[in-house]
């Protein structure tokens, strides 16, 4: 549950209210006028906003338009809003006749057909439509006459929210059918009145069995949804107090006004925030990059899966498999879910079943979100055969000394490797149709050995018999019964059609060392060799996303539970400038980590090896990055990290040059104890902070010791040892001292290259107060993102050291 901050601040209510005033004042010459009109095929097909990163208009669907509202990307545009999204889109007309128009009317109209058919796209209901606009915050706004909006498609939201948008009470956003399809999907978020917000799959009852998601911050009243356009978090506004409750924090302290935040509701019932950042040279939108999502695992998602099929991770992606004693639907789209191949239940008197027609398969590791019919305690025999005998048995599940009894159908199933416990199917000896058989689930052969024909002529005649009389009874007395669970049954398949499971997710999995041995063609490309141990290449889902495969070693002798309670809590971590742990492996005393592969290698590559080195704002950048990186682990995440070994090697660039923190966390599994006094050494020689030699406590000042020293070495392209140079020069730290005394710092720039001076000041003195001798005079990392933002002023950084220099 997301923790819940207040934070009462006015300057929020007041960009809520400003949105609308903005609006009004809003008189450039971006102004649509009466009599305006797009078509699909001829120019303009839209109408761009004022910074052209917004646009409204004709967008392709499928073979034919839709109308709506998309960030233009650089390679790719983002749909955001859809007008009158179930309409089937519009097909190309030979004669161009299809037309939106600003109606003189006051209407904006769709017409086909030669104007034979028109449709509504927006209308105010109140007050006569004189203009129209799309503002630069992604919102298409009706004016009337005193240019006050009177329509605006913020009101009428679909799968996404965007930065500075705002959901009322009451409101909601739908997930989209699929990429390709943008008419009402399958999952909802919804603002509740009572003040909760909820995910849920469509179509379910809105009860708590059903959500998959929920803020918990049901009971505080009058709260609006806010996607907040400084740092992507998700907030709720209570619009009568201004309080803010922060319900996902994105980690993000970015306060440039540069990035386009959205949070949708993804085809598979995720919420996703997501950052389009501007590329400062061309002035466009780069690809989209995922902040923060809800649920963590996607088979969390409730309905992603249908009845009697559970969800399980197959390469990080959601797969649904069948239950024993059931198959699938349609083999073409699993996620419709299973039929059970076996007769409704025969019941002989008193509701116990005739054992002879059924067996018990069992699974282990599932979790049945559905409250059970029936809880008592028994052992694991009683509960296997409990639920034989009973009728209205489906399934068992055995947990320590509990049997949850369960009728079918099943739904919501997961399987969870972490989850001890058994689950028992009941399923029919008989009627089990080999050619839909589903491989895909680990249960042994049903099948009883070679029972005679006679026998089997008998069994059929009989269960015929049986399923004759149990229809007829059933029609008479029970249909009642099962009616619930039956239309439940309808819905939920006919909610999950074509659900694609092709969505990039990246939840923590625990792989085999099999599997990474193959995923890295037996530990074969080595990357580099890290203080914990070599890190190989290696590709998961048929080659398509590339890993990093590290293998630890010299670890502190240490439980498998220990080091997976560990790796969770790294996995929970999720942060734009951290590498992503993807999962682990611990088997005997085999430990191998996975992350997400950086392709464009390391800070000191870049640094210390390539030809040319990034230019200072890239230099300024990626200082800000880590730095963001390191604030995150020390101070946003949910137990403080020390990370001991910040270096240029441990900083990676992925495939947008963002700069990502790696070897995160692993510090305490040499180390279990971070607050005692170490006695061994960690870290890497010259970027250790003194206190290291002092035996005095590690604390995270010393990481800003390192980081310290990492800025110089970014300000100067050098190491922080270098016997190459002359005498003076050779230890960075004492050498920038000298230059930031004498008010020399252009001799710490290389090759001629053109600095801004207020910039190179400013790095230089934060990298000075971070590589202080005493702790407690180094600043936190809030204060060095402050400050190296150019947010709040530096004061001039004493001599590092206390000795002489
Ligand atoms: C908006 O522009 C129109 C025409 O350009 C002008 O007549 C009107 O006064 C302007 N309104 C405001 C509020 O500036
Ligand atoms: C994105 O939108 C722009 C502006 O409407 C358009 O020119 C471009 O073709 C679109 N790109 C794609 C990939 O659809
Ligand atoms: C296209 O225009 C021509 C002549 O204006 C007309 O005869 C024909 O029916 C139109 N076709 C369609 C599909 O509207
Ligand atoms: C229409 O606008 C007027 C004046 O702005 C307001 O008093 C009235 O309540 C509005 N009616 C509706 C239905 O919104
Ligand atoms: C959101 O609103 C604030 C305050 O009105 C404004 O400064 C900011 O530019 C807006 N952001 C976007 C993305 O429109
Ligand atoms: C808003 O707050 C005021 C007092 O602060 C109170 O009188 C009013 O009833 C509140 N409105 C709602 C809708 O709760
Ligand atoms: C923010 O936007 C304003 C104008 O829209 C621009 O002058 C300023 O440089 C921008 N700031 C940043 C940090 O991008
Ligand atoms: C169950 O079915 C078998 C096979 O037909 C039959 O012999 C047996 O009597 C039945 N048992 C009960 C309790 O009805
Ligand atoms: C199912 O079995 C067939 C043939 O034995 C095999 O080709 C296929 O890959 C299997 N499918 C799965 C999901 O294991």
């Amino acid at each position: 549950m997301a923790s819940i901050a207040s934070i009462g601040i006015a300057i929020l209510l007041f960009s809520l209210y400003s949105l609308c005033e903005g609006a009004q004042q809003n008189n450039d010459s971006r102004h649509i006028r009466l009599g305006s009109s797009l078509s699909p095929e001829t120019h303009p097909s839209s109408w761009p906003s004022a910074s052209g990163q917004f646009e409204f208009g004709f967008y392709q669907q499928g073979s034919g338009f839709a109308v709506g509202i998309w960030l233009v990307g650089v390679d790719q545009n983002t749909t955001v809003w859809t007008a009158n999204r179930d309409d089937p889109p519009l097909l190309p007309s030979q004669n161009n006749t299809v037309k939106l128009q600003l109606a003189t009317d006051g209407k904006l109209v769709l017409s086909s057909d030669q104007g034979h058919k028109k449709v509504v796209i927006a209308s105010a209901t109140n007050g006569s439509v004189s203009s129209a606009s799309m503002l630069d915050s992604g919102n298409f706004v009706l004016y009337d006459e005193t240019y006050k909006v009177i329509w605006e498609s913020f009101n009428h939201p679909t799968d996404t929210i965007l930065g500075n948008q705002t959901l009322p009470a009451g409101g909601q956003l739908v997930s989209s059918l699929s990429d390709a399809d943008r008419s009402t999907g399958h999952f909802h978020l919804n603002m509740q009145p009572d003040g909760n917000l909820v995910l849920y799959p469509a179509n379910s009852e809105n009860s708590p069995v059903d959500a998959y998601y929920a803020s918990g911050t049901n009971g505080l009243l009058n709260l609006h949804l806010y996607l907040d356009s400084t740092d992507g978090s998700l907030a709720l506004i209570n619009t009568n107090s201004s309080e803010v409750y922060r319900v996902i924090s994105s980690g993000n302290d970015d306060l440039a006004n540069n990035t386009v935040y959205r949070a949708t509701v993804g085809i598979n019932g995720v919420l996703r925030a997501y950052s389009h950042q501007m590329d400062p040279k061309t002035g466009k939108l780069q690809a989209p990059v995922i902040m923060w999502y809800q649920p963590n695992n996607p088979c969390d998602v409730k309905g992603v899966c249908g009845l009697n099929s559970y969800c399980t991770l197959n390469d990080d992606q959601p797969d649904c498999l069948c239950l024993p004693g059931s198959d699938y639907a349609d083999l073409n789209r699993r996620t419709m879910g299973c039929l059970r191949n076996n007769p409704e239940p025969a019941c002989v008197a008193g509701g116990k079943e005739n054992t002879t027609f059924y067996d018990i398969l069992t699974m282990e590791n599932l979790v049945l979100v559905d409250p059970p019919d029936f809880e008592a305690r028994m052992t694991m025999e009683e509960c296997k055969s409990s639920c034989l005998e009973d009728c209205n048995c489906g399934a068992a599940l055995f947990e320590q000394t509990n049997c949850m009894k369960q009728k079918p159908p099943l739904r919501y199933v997961r399987r969870d490797m972490q989850k001890s416990n058994t689950a028992f199917f009941k399923v029919s000896k008989l009627r089990r149709s080999p050619e839909s058989k589903n491989n895909g689930t680990e249960t042994k052969e049903p099948f009883p050995t070679n029972p005679t024909t006679g026998v089997i002529v008998q069994i059929l005649v009989l269960t015929l018999g049986l399923i004759l009389y149990s229809c007829v009874s059933l029609a008479i007395s029970g249909f009642y019964i099962f009616k619930i669970r039956i239309l439940r049954y309808k819905r939920l398949t006919e909610i999950n059609g074509n659900l694609g499971l092709a969505d990039e997710e990246l939840t923590m999995r625990v792989f085999s060392y099999n599997e990474l041995k193959r995923a890295t063609n037996g530990f074969k490309q080595e990357l580099g060799k890290g203080s914990f141990g070599a890190v190989y290449k290696g590709a998961l889902n048929r080659g398509k996303k590339l890993i990093a495969v590290k293998r630890l070693e010299k670890l502190v002798e240490e439980g498998e539970r220990e080091f997976r309670a560990e790796m969770q809590a790294i996995g929970r971590t999720h942060h734009k400038n951290l590498v992503r742990l993807l999962g682990y492996s611990a088997e005997d005393s085999k430990r191998l980590l996975v992350y997400e592969y950086m392709s464009n290698g390391s800070l000191a590559d870049l640094l210390f090896k390539a030809e040319l080195h990034p230019a200072w704002d890239e230099r300024v950048r990626i200082a800000v990055d880590v730095a963001r990186g390191l604030l995150y682990l020390h101070q946003e995440c949910k137990s403080p990290i020390i990370h001991c070994d910040i270096k240029p090697q441990n900083i990676l660039m992925d495939d947008f040059w963002n700069a990502k923190i790696a070897d995160f966390g692993l510090a305490k599994l040499l180390m279990p104890d971070q607050t005692r006094t170490f006695t061994g050494i960690r870290g890497t020689r010259g970027y250790l902070a003194p206190e290291w030699q002092k035996n005095t406590p590690i604390s995270v000042k010393a990481d800003i010791y390192s980081f310290g020293i990492v800025l110089l070495e970014l300000v100067c392209c050098r190491r922080n040892l270098d016997i190459s140079v002359r005498a003076e020069e050779i230890v960075l730290s004492t050498w920038v001292y000298k230059c930031f005394v004498s008010k020399e710092l252009h001799k710490l720039i290389v090759g001629g290259e053109e600095v801004n001076k207020k910039s190179l000041e400013n790095m230089v003195k934060v990298g000075l107060w971070c590589i202080q001798d005493e702790p407690v005079l180094r600043p936190s990392m809030k204060s060095v993102v402050l400050m190296l933002q150019g947010i709040t002023d530096i004061s001039i950084p004493p001599c590092p050291t206390t000795a002489s220099m």
